[in-house]
C-alpha cells in the first residue's frame, strides 16, 4: 500500500492499494464472508414485552444490531394489553404476525391478527399494541441506512400495506392447486406492493415470500445475491434446508450445512450460497423468507439461478418436490 495526499491544505491522506490487495475485499479480516446461522423459537417463547434482535455470531463482522449487511431482523414479543415502541432509522419495515392480535399506531391505526403481514414506510413513533399475547417477526433496512450515513426522507416512499391472512391463504391455496404446481420446484406466492410495478417486491428494499414445501419433496438448489432471512412457520419432522457455497458436477450442493427447521425459528442464508429446502415428512412445511431483494432487483444484481429439478436418483424421498 502507498499513500497520497488528497488535498493541498485540507483533507485526509488517501490510500492507494494494489489491485490484488483490494479488488475482492470479501474475505477473512476485511468484509467478513457471511455464514449460515439460525435462531430458535425459544428466543420469543417467554419473557416480558421486548424487541428480541436476531444477531449472528460476532465473527461475521456486522454492525451492532444488524442481522445481515443491509437488514435487521427481530422477534417482537408483547404481553396482553402492553405496547412496544419500534425503533426508527429504516425506510421499510416488514412485519409478520406469528401469534396474537392488536393494533399499530399512531392513528389511524392498522389492526393485525395471526397470519397477517404488513409493510410500512418510514413513520414517526410507530407503536404496537397487543390485545392478546403476541409475537411478530420484523425485518427492516436500518443497517443499510447506517452504512450509507443516510437519514430517511420525511415523506413516505410508498404507502402502508396490510396483507390479510385469509387473503394470503387463499392465493397460496390457489397456486398449490394449479396443475403446474405438481411439477413446479416450489409452491409460493410473492408479496408485491402496487407502488412498485417494476421490481414486483414488497418495498424498495425488501422482498417477501410465503411458501410451501410439499410433503416428501426436495427442492432443486437455487441461489441469489440477496441475503435470505427465513422465518419457519411450520416444520414437520425432518424438514430442513441444505446450504453450501458450490455445486458438484451433478448439480448437488457440495458438503452442505444442514439447518434443521423448527416452527417459529429463523435462519440466514448468505448471498450467493446454494440452498435447497427438504421435507421428508407426509405433512406440509411452510416458510416465509424476507430478503434485501427489492434493492438487488433495482440494482439489477439479484442474479437468481436455479438448478433443474433433481431426477429420481437424486431424490431420497419417493415423491418428487415441486
Ligand atoms: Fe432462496
Amino acid at each position: 500500500m502507498t499513500s497520497a495526499t488528497a488535498g493541498a491544505t485540507t483533507g485526509t491522506t488517501g490510500q492507494i492499494w494494489s489491485y490484488a490487495e483490494a479488488a475482492n475485499p470479501v474475505r477473512r479480516g476485511l468484509c467478513e464472508p457471511l455464514r449460515p446461522c439460525s435462531w430458535p423459537a425459544s428466543l420469543h417463547g417467554t419473557g416480558p414485552t421486548a424487541r428480541l434482535p436476531l444477531l449472528p455470531p460476532a465473527d461475521q463482522g456486522l454492525a451492532e444490531g444488524a442481522t445481515s449487511p443491509a437488514l435487521a431482523a427481530a422477534f417482537l414479543r408483547l404481553l396482553p394489553g402492553e405496547s412496544l415502541c419500534l425503533p426508527q432509522g429504516w425506510t421499510s419495515l416488514f412485519l409478520y404476525v406469528l401469534q396474537g392480535d392488536g393494533t399499530l399506531g399512531p392513528a389511524p391505526s392498522l389492526s393485525w391478527d395471526r397470519g397477517d403481514a404488513l409493510v410500512l414506510p418510514v413513520s414517526p413513533r410507530l407503536t404496537l399494541h397487543a390485545r392478546t399475547e403476541a409475537v411478530l417477526y420484523a425485518v427492516d433496512d436500518s443497517p443499510l441506512l447506517r452504512w450509507l450515513g443516510a437519514i430517511p426522507a420525511q415523506g413516505p416512499r410508498f404507502s402502508p400495506v396490510r396483507f390479510d391472512a385469509d387473503h394470503l391463504e387463499r392465493h397460496l391455496r390457489q397456486v398449490a392447486g394449479e396443475s403446474a404446481a405438481a411439477r413446479a420446484n416450489r409452491v409460493s406466492i410473492l408479496l408485491g406492493h402496487p407502488d412498485l410495478p417494476t421490481t414486483r417486491t414488497v418495498s424498495p428494499s425488501l422482498w417477501a415470500m410465503l411458501g410451501i414445501v410439499a410433503p416428501g419433496s426436495v427442492q432443486a438448489p437455487h441461489r441469489h445475491q440477496s441475503v435470505a432471512l427465513d422465518l419457519i412457520l411450520s416444520a414437520p419432522p425432518g424438514s430442513h434446508t441444505l446450504v453450501g457455497e458450490r455445486l458438484d458436477a451433478e448439480g448437488q450442493i457440495m458438503n452442505p450445512e444442514r439447518i434443521q427447521w423448527e416452527s417459529g425459528g429463523a435462519f440466514l442464508t448468505p448471498a450467493g450460497w446454494w440452498h435447497s429446502h427438504v421435507n421428508p415428512s407426509d405433512q406440509e412445511a411452510r416458510l416465509l423468507p424476507v430478503q434485501d431483494a427489492g434493492l438487488h432487483s433495482h440494482l439489477r444484481s439479484l442474479d437468481i439461478q436455479f438448478m433443474p429439478a433433481p431426477g429420481p436418483a437424486a431424490v431420497h424421498q419417493p415423491r418428487q418436490g415441486p
